[in-house]
């Protein structure tokens, strides 16, 4: 049985909004698996944060201040990771904006930011690194962090769930175009999350907070280490036959709610 965290010693993964939360989160537990990390996003303080963490756990790592939407950046993003570390075997779309608003009112240019993140962003960095593996003649892995709302929806976040639809149907798409060269595909979905991204951005009220734990079945939010687990195992060998997939990993949130309803449980 191979390990969920083999396979990365000496492996260069691309993680996108590596300066906080989840993204953070996935890059520190790759650097602890014996990978290189490239970071990118838009605040360099927050990406040299994360790449101070990884040095200090031993790792090597580099940040890259990068705006996703810009096509032309992400392909400066993969030339400076490659002259720094020689290749690339992988890419983890993590960068995401997102706030709460009802799409009646929403602003073309609010739709725009996000959807511009969201999706150009991740078909960009994928493009850019499927074009690299293809060069390099290498295997690779490409996941993309969505939300369970890609497929069921959620009221305030049309921009976000669109665009998360987006990216699994990307996905699929390009997890077929792409197997004969070895390069797999896959979204990971997380459920609520403890970081201050999201709790600023979507539960930012201590009601709010509480709606969103009463609707989570295993009663907690996931703590980030626990999606960054889950992220290995789909970037890593334990992984190597799966592609065009999306794992859920949210305390049967959404599960729970086509059960349930609005609530968790049966008698909340
Ligand atoms: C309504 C808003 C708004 C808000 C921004 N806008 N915030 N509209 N309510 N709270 C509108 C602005 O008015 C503007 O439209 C347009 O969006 C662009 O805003 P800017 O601030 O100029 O854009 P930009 O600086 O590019 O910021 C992008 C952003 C921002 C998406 C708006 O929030 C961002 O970058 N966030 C990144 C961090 C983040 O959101 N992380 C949370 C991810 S958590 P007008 O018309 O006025 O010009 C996540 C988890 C999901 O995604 C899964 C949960 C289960």
């Amino acid at each position: 049985m191979t390990p969920a965290t083999s396979g990365f010693d000496g492996r260069t993964y691309l993680v996108t909004g590596g300066g906080s939360g989840i993204g953070r989160a996935i890059a520190l537990a790759l650097g602890a698996a014996g990978a290189h990390v490239v970071v990118a996003g838009r605040t360099p303080d927050r990406l040299a944060e994360t790449v101070r963490l990884l040095e200090a756990d031993g790792a090597q790592a580099l940040a890259v201040p990068t705006d996703v939407r810009d096509p032309a950046a992400v392909d400066a993003l993969v030339t400076r990771s490659v002259e720094r570390f020689g290749a690339l075997d992988g890419l983890v779309n993590n960068a995401a904006g997102n706030f709460v608003a009802s799409g009646i009112d929403l602003s073309p240019n609010g739709w725009r930011a996000v959807v511009d993140i969201v999706l150009n962003g991740s078909f960009h960095c994928t493009r850019a690194v499927a074009r690299r593996l293809r060069e390099q003649g290498t295997p690779g892995s490409i996941l993309s962090v969505i939300a369970t709302y890609a497929w069921h929806g959620h009221p305030g976040t049309v921009h976000s769930a669109a665009a998360k639809a987006g990216v699994l149907a990307m996905t699929r798409t390009l997890a077929v175009e792409l197997a004969p060269l070895g390069i797999r595909l896959n979204c990971l979905a997380p459920g609520p999350t403890e970081t201050e991204g999201a709790g600023a951005a979507l539960w930012a009220t201590p009601q709010a907070r509480q709606e969103v734990l009463d609707s989570v079945p295993a009663g907690r939010f996931a703590a980030p280490r626990e999606i960054a687990d889950a992220a290995l195992f789909l970037l890593g060998e334990g992984a190597s036959y799966l592609t065009g997939e999306c794992l859920t990993v949210d305390g049967g949130q959404w599960l729970g709610k086509q059960v349930y309803g609005r609530s968790a449980t049966a008698t909340a």
